[in-house]
């Protein structure tokens, strides 16, 4: 592939989407985008994704409080920090108050998403989430909530919208079934993760779908897939990140995800899915000193501060090195703040829905 055949294939993105483009070719094109010699392309195709994005939204970047609920999983994905079988994390479970004081706090400092997220802890039961749910919509009305606690019964959903809940994160981690079989145990199904996200966007919940870039084994045509899975779903808000190992999983040896690979995956995203929210994620703070400020300029319009208890934040490790594990709220809104405004860009307390 030349660079030219690449130009033109940014190009037609940006009219057509991914039609007209098959799977080989869109694996070849992430491939030799990627490469260190196309430093030119990538920069046409953040310049592409970065016009897009300030079109849309302006220089606004939306914020979402995270809180870290429960390091308690029932799962035992390959990759992650606090899978079940990793007997060195010392676990811990936020209850009601815990999480209710975490959005007073981050009412106060001007939050107005509130993304719960936590393993798939067992004690975590669709009544607990429910009620927790709607103490948060009833204390402050104004705010989105946003669950992350996995795949779920099609009625725990259900209850959890009725109580309130507007949006779900739920990443497919790879649109490959032999690729998903390598990154999870046996028991984990690749087609009960993708009947959840439909089950999802069936009951209006705006749902975040996304995947690690450079997830041991992963290839070009991978990412390929990924996106034409996604360019199927039509989710509303996409997480990408760089696949970093934790020591403590059978993946310790394994290489990270690159940054240039995941800017890249960002601006393709951002050029395909133009109105969608994509945050520019702790992992990409994590693999560079400014990776986050970099995703802002190659089409990232989201990040979300750390809310979680101080206490626990270094038991939410689903990675080595984690950042923002030692920081207050406060600090890391500051933190934030200073990150975004330094690449020309600022944060917003606005809700941040999907426009349609
Ligand atoms: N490196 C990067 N991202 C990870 N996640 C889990 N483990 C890792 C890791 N080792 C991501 C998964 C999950 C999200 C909450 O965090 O994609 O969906
Ligand atoms: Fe958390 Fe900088 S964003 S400390």
């Amino acid at each position: 592939m030349v660079s030219e055949e690449c130009r033109s294939i940014i190009d037609n993105m940006c009219e057509y989407g991914c039609n007209g483009i098959s799977r080989d070719k869109l694996a070849e094109f992430i491939d030799y985008v990627c490469y260190e010699g196309s430093a030119e392309l990538r920069e046409y195709l953040r310049q592409t994704a970065n016009n897009i994005a300030t079109d849309i939204f302006g220089n606004k970047i939306y914020i979402r409080g995270l809180i870290e609920c429960t390091n308690i999983c029932r799962n035992d994905c390959l990759y992650c920090g606090i899978r079940k079988s990793n007997n060195n994390v010392e676990r811990y479970r936020l209850d009601k108050d815990d999480i209710l004081a975490c959005c007073k706090e981050g009412y106060r400092l001007g939050f107005r998403t509130f993304v719960l997220q936590g393993g798939e802890d067992p004690c975590y039961t669709a009544e607990f989430v429910a009620d927790v749910v709607s103490n948060i919509k009833k204390d402050y009305p104004g705010c989105a909530v946003t669950l992350s606690f996995g795949e779920q019964e099609y009625e725990t959903y259900r209850l959890w919208r009725d109580a309130g809940a507007d949006r779900y994160l739920l990443r497919h981690e790879t649109a490959d079934k032999q690729h998903y079989a390598r990154l999870h145990p046996g028991e984990m199904d690749y087609d009960n993760r993708v009947k959840c996200l439909y089950n999802l966007k069936e009951l209006g919940y705006q749902v975040g779908s996304g995947f690690m870039v450079g997830s041991p084994y992963q290839t070009p045509y991978n990412l390929a897939d990924d996106i034409i899975f996604l360019t199927k779903l039509e989710p509303h808000m996409i997480g990408i990140g760089p696949f970093v190992p934790h020591s403590d999983t059978p993946f310790a040896d394994k290489s990270q995800g690159t940054l240039t690979q995941t800017l890249v995956m960002i601006s393709i995203l951002r050029v395909l899915f133009k109105k969608a929210l994509i945050p520019s994620t702790t992992s990409l703070g994590t693999i560079a000193h400014d990776g986050r400020e970099q995703g802002f300029l190659y089409g990232a319009n989201v990040v979300m501060p750390n809310l979680s208890p101080v206490g626990v934040r270094k038991k939410y490790m689903l990675y080595d090195n984690k950042i923002c594990t030692g920081e207050e709220s406060a600090q890391c809104i500051s933190c934030l703040e200073k990150r975004v405004q330094s690449v020309g860009y600022r944060l917003t307390v606005d809700r941040g829905d999907y426009m349609e």
